[in-house]
């Protein structure tokens, strides 16, 4: 079984990002080297790393250890209609990366992707990516731990789905003040829905004046 851990960072108020549309790359402006690094270093412990096509669009992020020692993590993208943005930086850097789409994915959007020597694409779920269905083909693929940095809908679909081991939140010490930015968790119109669920906190500390908490289930408690 792929071994989930989320990783995001959240405002006092929060906020997964200043405002609805902003980039979460925003936030990054208050952290510091030594947190900087250690955040990359997450990435580097991970055999994968995942964020939904939402961010893709809002934030262009690159997913790359850049700041700590250590290999990239394959990029992983669940993306129903496989309509990512031409020009985003995932499609045009030459790092190893698979979209998963849905079957609504046309041919001819999935040939566009694969033209890309480092894109690989994989169709898992009718209308929306299967996430159960994908976890099972990135374990088939030897992909052991996967970190996903968000966004709000993918956290939700996954949480929803009870396939979170850990949950690590640095909370920025900033108050973003926008009511309609989003929040760790949101609902997909047609998404599973979340319970209430319990956890333990593992671990907590501070980094660039930045806290650092790390979160297991409860019922795996010893
Ligand atoms: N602070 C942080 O740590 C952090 C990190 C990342 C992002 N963010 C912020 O989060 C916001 C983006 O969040 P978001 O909720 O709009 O996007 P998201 O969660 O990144 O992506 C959601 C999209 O993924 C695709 N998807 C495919 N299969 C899915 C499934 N089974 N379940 C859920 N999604 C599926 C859907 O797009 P299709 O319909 O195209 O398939 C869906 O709309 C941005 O503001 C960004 O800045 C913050």
């Amino acid at each position: 079984m792929v071994k989930i851990t989320t990783l995001s960072e959240l405002t006092i108020d929060g906020k997964l990002s200043l405002g609805p549309g902003a980039s979460s790359k925003d936030l990054f402006g208050f952290y510091g080297d030594d947190l900087r690094a250690w955040f990359h270093g997450q990435r580097a412990a991970h055999d994968a790393i995942m964020v939904g096509a939402g961010t893709v669009r809002s934030d262009d992020p690159e997913l790359t250890v850049r700041h700590a020692a250590g290999a990239n993590p394959l990029r992983v993208i669940p993306c129903s209609l496989g309509d990512l943005p031409s020009d985003c930086g995932l499609l045009r850097d030459g790092v190893a990366t698979l979209i998963a789409v849905s079957r609504k994915a046309s041919p001819e959007i999935i040939a566009a992707l694969e033209a890309r020597a480092h894109v690989e694409v994989i169709v898992c779920g009718e209308d929306q990516v299967d996430l159960s269905a994908l976890m099972a083909a990135l374990e088939a693929r030897g992909v052991r731990s996967l970190i996903v940095e968000g966004g709000s809908r993918l956290l939700h679909a996954l949480h929803a789905l009870g396939l979170v081991s850990r949950i690590i939140i640095k909370q920025i010490p900033i108050i973003a003040g926008a009511e309609d930015a989003p929040t760790y968790l949101r609902a997909s119109p047609s998404g599973p829905a979340l319970s209430l669920s319990r956890w333990r906190l593992e671990e907590l500390f501070v980094l660039s004046g930045v806290a650092i908490s790390i979160y297991s289930p409860f019922e795996a408690a010893a």
